[in-house]
């Protein structure tokens, strides 16, 4: 069996990294044709898997696969190499520093710190989601192989160089795929979960405020030296305190962010898949993804609820409000009921459009247009996640995503 990968261009032969690659509409004018993708990919032979990992994904699986079930897998694929790669440097500055099932973490001491402000267990759920990533994308990866369908290989693209703070992989220096030292993290989940109205539906819901220039890693040790002591909370209003705080609270909100962004993704795309054992697959991940998001929820709640509500990073000026005080509502234009920290299962809202039905509490958005394959790739660049890569990223990722969009269910 000939098993292929479908990858970018050597970086070196494209274009100049766009500086605002979020900006770029998916259009398909803009995608490549799909040949001149895989026009140079790495094919990669069945026996560079290890022989046990594909033995077993052929025995438990059967049939051909569709077209339109391989791009659906294809593209979940996409999101779990993103996801790895971002959770890969979360668990080096912020993980378990000695997990039960898994190397040894060095570890950045304040930044830890800061995290288990949100949650003593903080650095173990770190540790976990990130194993879950990994093992996400490689059992797509070899699903994919086993069934001889085409996977996808994101390595030409990392090329970020990403923190050098105390505690990263030093051989990981420079081979990033995503960037976690400005991130604009979009909120707006936090409210529509809160909110009776589902934007499905066409309703616009604003996150309660805006994180935007962030770093959600340390940068460097100059920015913030692995000497600082942060205290439990209240937080000092010294700088270099409030500054690795705003960070560690800027992660607390963008895993529930990106984890809340695979909760919709993965609905949008089993409703499109034919074969059962897909749809087990993508109902199956898809749901250790509402669990990430669901925690990452409560977590991100403890920055703005007090004792910890109050920081600011000294350096872009973002504030992390008190969310459940009155007077500090009141100066923000918000309402308790949209934004009280403890308040993360989801309120029941309008579902189909069906007159007469009850609101009904569900995970939202899940339609093409807000939820899958396109507006995830949007929502992620327009995060910051790829800011740097070369435009043949973004371009290989819309191919990717629109063909997985325009699946249709047989
Ligand atoms: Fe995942
Ligand atoms: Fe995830």
């Amino acid at each position: 069996m000939k098993e292929k990968t479908i990858s970018g261009q050597n970086p070196s032969q494209t274009q100049p990294a766009s500086s605002d690659i979020q900006s770029k509409a998916p259009n398909s004018s803009t995608a490549v044709a799909r040949r001149s993708f895989i026009k140079g990919l790495g094919v990669v032979g069945a026996t560079l898997l290890p022989g046990a990992a594909l033995l077993k994904a052929q025995s438990s699986s059967s049939g051909k696969l569709s077209k339109g079930d391989a791009d659906l897998l294809r593209f979940a694929l996409w999101a779990e190499l993103v996801e790895s790669d971002l959770w890969t440097q979360y668990n080096e500055l912020g993980g378990a520093t000695a997990p039960n099932d898994g190397p040894a973490n060095p570890g950045n001491p304040p930044y830890i710190a800061a995290l288990q402000n949100l949650d003593g267990d903080m650095p173990q759920y770190i540790t976990d989601n990130n194993d879950d990533e990994l093992s996400h994308a490689a059992f797509l990866d070899a699903y994919l192989r086993a069934h001889g369908a085409e996977s996808v290989n994101l390595d030409p693209f990392r090329i970020l160089q990403g923190s050098t703070a105390t505690g990263v992989d030093k051989t990981k220096i420079g081979k990033r795929l995503t960037n976690l030292l400005s991130l604009n993290v979009n909120l707006n989940w936090y409210t529509t979960y809160r909110s009776g109205q589902n934007p499905d539906l066409g309703a616009i819901i604003n996150g309660p405020f805006t994180i935007s220039n962030q770093p959600a890693i340390p940068l460097n040790d100059n920015d913030t030296p692995p000497t600082v002591v942060v205290p439990t909370p209240p937080i000092p209003s010294t700088s270099a305190v409030q500054r690795i705080q705003a960070i560690a609270n800027t992660a607390g909100f963008h895993f529930a962010f990106i984890e809340q962004g695979g909760t919709s993704l993965y609905p949008t795309l089993a409703l499109k898949a034919t074969s059962e054992e897909v749809l087990r697959i993508l109902l199956s991940i898809g749901g250790v993804e509402i669990d990430h998001f669901s925690l990452w929820h409560d977590k991100a709640g403890n920055a703005v609820s007090q004792p910890l509500a109050g920081v600011t990073d000294p350096e872009t000026k973002s504030t992390f409000p008190d969310l459940n005080d009155p007077a500090t509502l009141a100066q923000l234009h918000l309402q308790l009921e949209l934004t009280q920290t403890n308040k993360i299962q989801p309120e029941p809202c309008a579902f189909l459009q069906t007159q007469g039905l009850p609101a009904c509490s569900i995970i939202r958005p899940t339609s093409t247009q807000l939820g899958g394959a396109v507006a995830t790739v949007k929502s992620f660049a327009a995060d910051g996640l790829f800011t740097g890569l070369p435009d043949a990223f973004f371009n290989l990722s819309m191919q990717l995503a629109t063909a997985a969009d325009n699946v249709k269910r047989r």
